[in-house]
């Protein structure tokens, strides 16, 4: 039989401050957290789990990882160190580019997911490491990371990042939430607040073994070609904050969300049972300038959603987090019972005093504008099948991670990138470092005639993409409307985003060389596409 639902509650993960405030102003320090081999219990019923995970130490590792508060302007040092044992917990396929240390071990590099930082403290999928520095990928710089903290305050989320283990890394456990405040501006938006009505929501499919370990399907889809590595992976049981749909009991009041989805392919698109609304008040990086209420928030893989739930006009007491997306998305299978339920609200019958309120407006960052942008290009993103059998593997822009860099705006710039989905499938894009927002979303016509094309020349203008990008435009979500680090791409749709390669609260440019070596990476955020290979250099430069 399957688990029971709703018999766990909800925990937080516990937090590690990126800074000191001894000394009456906040000061920088230099934190070292681990990552570690143990036992995670993820349902009542269910046997502990062996995961992966990070943490300060081995006792306080937790799945995922602690909640990691730094300051804006504040600089934070961290020494991520692998205490991982020789061999994975997880199925891992050598026919895909992927680290193979000479002396065993689990490569393993962290990647401060959002955060706009130097190369060095990147997370390169060549920077990786196994236990001691003993084995280091050929783009390893140095073991300990700054992060400088100087974007706007918003969420972000770290994460591993090791060549073709990015998948089975992260479906292990290494994973966690890390936030970035401004306690003076956050004090004048007035939102909910503190450990007890701020809380953090990291979402997580998984299967399960019924002994408790973690499952992860090793028969790939192609075995001639990749005998373990499958296209999405996507768990039967969904958890939240490391328990397979746990509860939480609320009080009749609001409360502050910030919901991550940490899967590696599922998307969700989440609703409340009892109809109540999500106030939509910021996303990956950034807050929205106003707040956008809806009955559904579409979520892809590694996107964020910081929203407020009030409870107090709560018709029901008890609300479900429900799920519609189906997996793949948008084409694939409709949800069932489990995959279709993430967690519920226990909500009581009196309401509470609540001071916290949603303010009219939040931050008002610099306008997208098109007219600044000093280049155009097109990003495009192709999936290969076999004769017989489904995908072997994807590209973007026909080109092998390990090609040299096409892409290398200069730091202080913004670019127009027409990104156009030649699959079946909706991919996140991320581009690190930098920040962009979708401006139009338009269906690719006669796509057929079109795809044929590029699957030969791989060169948007020969095949006359004008003439092709003429469709019905398709409106994107208001709660989209922010500057972010990743946006979905609609299958058979050419998505033109405008990003910006500087800091977007100010218009500066960022405080340290961001064209060293090992430069950046964008990808598409389904992690097992990701790690075959529709994954690319981004390499800043000026030249
Ligand atoms: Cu969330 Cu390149 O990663
Ligand atoms: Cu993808």
């Amino acid at each position: 039989g399957s688990l029971e639902m709703y018999v766990d509650a909800l925990p937080q993960m516990p937090k590690i401050y990126g800074y000191s405030l001894s000394g009456g102003r906040p000061s920088s320090i230099k934190l070292t957290i681990g990552m570690f081999v143990k036992k995670w219990k993820f349902h009542r019923d269910l046997p502990p789990t062996t995961v992966f995970v990070y943490g300060t130490d081995p006792v306080k590792a937790t799945f995922p990882g602690p909640t990691i508060e730094a300051l804006q302007g504040v600089p934070l040092w961290v020494t991520w160190q692998n205490f991982l044992p020789a061999h994975h917990i997880l199925p891992w396929d050598p026919t895909i580019p992927v680290a193979i240390p000479s002396h065993g071990g689990v490569p393993t590099v962290v990647h401060l997911h959002g955060g706009i930082h130097p190369p060095q403290s990147d997370g390169n999928p060549f920077a990786w490491f196994t236990a001691g520095f003993r084995d280091v990928g050929s783009k390893w710089t140095q073991a300990t990371y700054m992060y400088p903290n100087i974007q706007c305050p918003g969420n972000l989320w770290y994460h591993d990042h090791a060549l073709g283990l990015t998948r089975a890394n992260l479906v292990a456990g290494l994973i966690g939430a890390y936030v970035l405040r401004n306690f003076t501006t956050e004090a004048l938006l007035g939102l909910p607040s503190s450990d007890l009505f701020d809380l953090h929501l990291v979402i997580a499919d998984r299967s399960f073994y019924k002994d408790g370990s973690l499952y992860m399907n090793c028969t790939g889809d192609n075995p001639n070609i990749h005998p373990e590595w499958q296209p999405e992976y996507f768990g039967e049981a969904i958890t939240v904050n490391g328990k397979a749909w746990p509860f939480l009991v609320v009080l009749r009041r609001r409360y502050r969300f910030r919901i991550i989805n940490s899967s590696n392919a599922r998307y969700f698109n989440l609703s409340l049972s009892n109809n109540l609304p999500f106030t939509v008040i910021g996303s990956d990086s950034t807050y929205l300038y106003k707040p956008v209420m809806t009955q559904t928030i579409l979520l892809a893989p590694s996107e964020i959603f910081d929203v407020v739930i009030d409870f107090t006009h709560s018709p029901t007491a008890s609300a479900e987090l429900m799920n519609s997306a189906p997996y793949p998305y948008p084409d694939g299978q409709e949800p069932n019972n489990l995959d279709g339920k993430v967690m519920k609200f226990v909500i009581p019958a009196l309401p509470v005093p609540d001071n916290s309120w949603v303010p009219p407006t939040m931050e008002n960052y610099v306008a997208s504008d098109v007219t600044e942008a000093v280049k155009h290009r097109y990003i495009v993103l192709y999936e290969y099948n076999s004769q017989t059998d489904g995908p072997t593997h994807l590209y973007i822009n026909g080109l092998q991670f390990e090609d040299p860099a096409t892409e290398t705006p200069r730091p202080g710039t913004t670019e127009i990138w027409d990104v156009i989905n030649l699959t079946g499938d909706n991919h996140p894009l991320h581009l690190h470092l930098a920040t962009f927002r979708a401006k139009t979303v338009t269906q690719i016509q006669d796509l057929d005639t079109f795809k044929n094309c590029m699957m030969v020349l791989n060169d948007a203008e020969k095949c006359n993409v004008s003439q092709h990008a003429v469709g019905p435009t398709v409106p994107m979500p208001d709660y989209e409307n922010t500057w972010k680090n990743v946006v979905k791409m609609a299958p058979g749709n050419m998505t033109t985003i405008v990003v910006k390669f500087r800091l977007v609260h100010d218009n500066g440019s960022y405080p340290f060389d961001a064209t060293a070596e090992p430069g950046y990476v964008y990808h598409c955020h389904i992690l097992d596409h990701e790690d075959n290979e529709m994954i690319r250099p981004l390499k800043l430069t000026y030249n």
